[in-house]
């Protein structure tokens, strides 16, 4: 299929960091010949040492590899310390809340907001370096300086998003043995309050890690209090100073975790160290966004997703960009919220995710000719495939037909993006995500490591360890070894496998064609099949379950499930098969969340299994999405459940 093909903006890429495909070759070709050299000129370039590195790239342990050893740095000084000579009046955050309350945050203020937040973990709660600390919070400013005081005293925060239950909490306390949780009360939702804390509360019931909570009093609403272990933010940050020492960190010494799913068992701990995160994060802010220094910058993400640590916090402000938060959803009070910030806060780059896209061009068509939004120059998307469909509303009546789209492809394991266009460069054509990045060696491989041909799909690796890949999975090498080096090998060494497939065309531009394992994209999140099935199977009348993904008209893909019960529905304890499926939705809001709530239950006799019991997912997708099944059921142990199965699926 030949696409479209949309030139950068000339005027656009005049003053653009990478100017045309000459300049990233250029980058490439340099990669590419001298890869420590160019990695290591960047580091020199874009970071401030306090001690410089004596290494730049140790891959003798690899997968285990160092970067920019014997290098000591402190994350919070790139991201605070270092723009106060020139940018010291300006906002680094703007904040706007659900309710419309609005803050603006300089960088001299986020430097006093920080230090007085590291001060409070040191002082009052003993926080050292190397220790976990647990934030659930809500987009509150307060959320940003709590990774940066982290950052600060060389503590290792680990945001879990607040979406997730107090069950999903709780392991991922456990899992870090984290000793501090920094929480709100609550916050605000389309107006409306709703608590935080009351899941901190059940996430620490009995047996816990965690000694103290430190809870930031946003909504004001009732909540309980224990005693010698809760302490109120907005009491204790007023006797702290605005000085707190940026402890020196080694280049590799841990920066965060970030629990995500994997294709089985519980979600993995990702951890991203200090100088090779914060180099990224700085370099594809400005390579991929191009923000100029009166530029205003908005990504709509939370924190508790990469996107929100690396281009809410991390990269905007390790350029020293201004970047807005916000604490409510862009469909709330109307479809308009989303263009009216942009429009009053006159932004110029603006990142948001596939879905939605989908949702504001459902929801108004027209509504962004409603607002001024002349200001928009780089328009981003990330987290699954954008449909055509959803790409044209967006670069037409969201851009103007002005704006390049940068398609984002990356994950929370590359710490930054990956696969992206750069806007005053690249040619875009829609749905894809064009070239890897300078710096990047990325290639589609069979899993023999054999380059696959132009338009056949295969596994989306990268070649050579970048800066913020992944380092570990928090407690657990030989997973992190397993889960992205064991499925691809090239001479005889495995290869970073993102999890995806992908093919690349005539031009080598590459098209993601989604994940190749167990794992589905809901709205731009990530979900374990076996995660969803582990809390489904708690259920006691459950017998055997399986999950899969299904084609979603707005959440890109939705959550099927299949469920075996033991005992017919008048053996049972439930009066109606509805009854099952609303118990069945509890459980997963009380083991995950509600993003893990099923769009479809189905209740089955049995599920297709070979005859050594392994579950043959393959049919069960096809059967979820309509499709004939062509692959060969004769070896199933019982082929007639195909049938059986298809019968009942609506
Ligand atoms: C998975 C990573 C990266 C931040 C948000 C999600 C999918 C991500 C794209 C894109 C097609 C994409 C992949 C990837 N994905 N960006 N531009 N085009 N697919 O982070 O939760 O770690 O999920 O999201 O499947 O593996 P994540």
């Amino acid at each position: 299929m030949i696409k479209e093909i949309f030139k950068p903006n000339p005027e656009f890429a005049k003053d653009a960091r990478i100017k045309n495909m000459c300049e990233y070759q250029e980058l490439q070709d340099e990669a590419m010949r001298d890869y420590e050299g160019f990695w290591g000129r960047y580091a020199k370039e874009k970071l401030e040492w306090i001690e410089p590195f004596t290494n730049v790239l140790d891959e003798s342990d690899f997968p285990f590899v160092k970067w920019f050893e014997g290098g000591k740095l402190n994350v919070s000084t790139q991201c605070i310390d270092r723009h106060l000579g020139t940018r010291k009046n300006k906002a680094a955050i703007l904040f706007e809340g659900d309710r419309g309350d609005k803050q603006t945050i300089t960088y001299l203020d986020l430097y006093n907001n920080v230090n007085r937040f590291a001060n409070l973990l040191k002082n009052e709660f003993g926080v050292k370096k190397g220790d976990r600390v647990v934030i659930y919070m809500p987009m509150i400013p307060e959320a940003a300086y709590a990774m940066l005081a982290c950052a600060r005293i060389g503590a290792i925060h680990s945001i879990v998003f607040g979406g997730f239950s107090a069950e999903a909490l709780r392991d991922r306390i456990h899992d870090a043995n984290a000793k501090v949780v920094i929480t709100a009360d609550g916050a605000y939702r389309k107006d409306k309050p709703y608590m935080l804390k009351p899941v901190v509360d059940e996430a620490t019931k009995g047996e816990s890690p965690v000694e103290k909570i430190l809870v930031v009093e946003r909504n004001n609403e009732k909540i309980e209090w224990h005693e010698g272990r809760d302490f109120s933010y907005n009491k204790l940050i007023k006797n702290q100073s605005n000085e707190c020492d940026a402890e020196p960190m080694d280049a590799e010494d841990p920066l965060f975790l970030l629990y995500t799913s994997g294709s089985t068992g519980k979600p993995k701990g990702v951890q991203h160290n200090q100088a090779g995160y914060i180099l990224w994060a700085q370099m594809t802010m400005e390579w991929v966004f191009d923000v100029k220094e009166n530029d205003t910058y908005w990504c709509t993400a939370d924190i508790g997703w990469i996107t929100g640590h690396t281009y809410i916090v991390y990269g905007p402000l390790a350029m020293g960009a201004t970047t807005v938060m916000f604490e409510g959803v862009p469909t709330y009070p109307d479809a308009g919220r989303a263009w009216k910030m942009v429009q009053d806060y006159k932004v110029n780059q603006f990142y948001t995710a596939p879905t939605a896209i989908r949702v504001l061009h459902k929801m108004g068509e027209h509504e962004p000719l409603k607002y001024d939004l002349s200001s928009l120059k780089v328009l981003g998307t990330v987290g699954e495939p954008i449909d055509p469909a959803a790409w044209k509303w967006y670069y037409e009546e969201v851009g103007g037909g002005r704006c390049p789209i940068v398609d984002t492809y990356w994950q929370t394991e590359t710490g930054g993006h990956v696969i992206s266009p750069l806007p005053g460069a690249t040619p875009i054509k829609p749905g894809c995500a064009t070239l890897p990045l300078p710096g990047i060696i990325a290639e589609i491989l069979d899993k023999d490591g054999n380059k696959k041909e132009p338009h056949e799909t295969g596994f989306m690796c990268i070649i050579r360890p970048w800066p913020a890949m992944i380092r570990g999975i928090w407690g657990d090498k030989e997973r992190f070894v397993k889960s992205y080096f064991g499925d691809v090998k090239q001479n005889g060494r495995g290869v970073y496998f993102t999890g995806d497939g992908a093919n690349y065309d005539e031009d080598g531009y590459i098209t993601i064609t989604g994940r190749t394992d167990d794992v589905i994209n809901v709205s731009g999140h990530r979900m374990g099949t076996a995660e969803v099935e582990a809390a489904l199977a708690k259920e006691d009348e459950v017998a055997e379950v399986a999950v899969v993904g299904k084609p979603h008209p707005i959440k890109g893909e939705g959550i099927f499930a299949y469920v075996v019960m033991k005992h017919s529905l008048k053996d049972s304890r439930f009066e109606s098969y509805e009854a099952i499926e609303k118990e069945l939705n509890e459980m997963i809001k009380k083991e995950i969340g509600n993003i893990a709530l099923c769009d479809d239950i189905v209740f089955v006799p049995g599920l297709p299994k070979t005859r050594s019991g392994k579950i043959m997912r393959r049919i069960l997708r096809s059967i979820a999405k309509g499709e004939e099944i062509t692959q060969d059921i004769s070896t199933l142990e019982d082929p007639s459940i195909v049938a059986t199965i298809k019968s009942l699926v609506k």
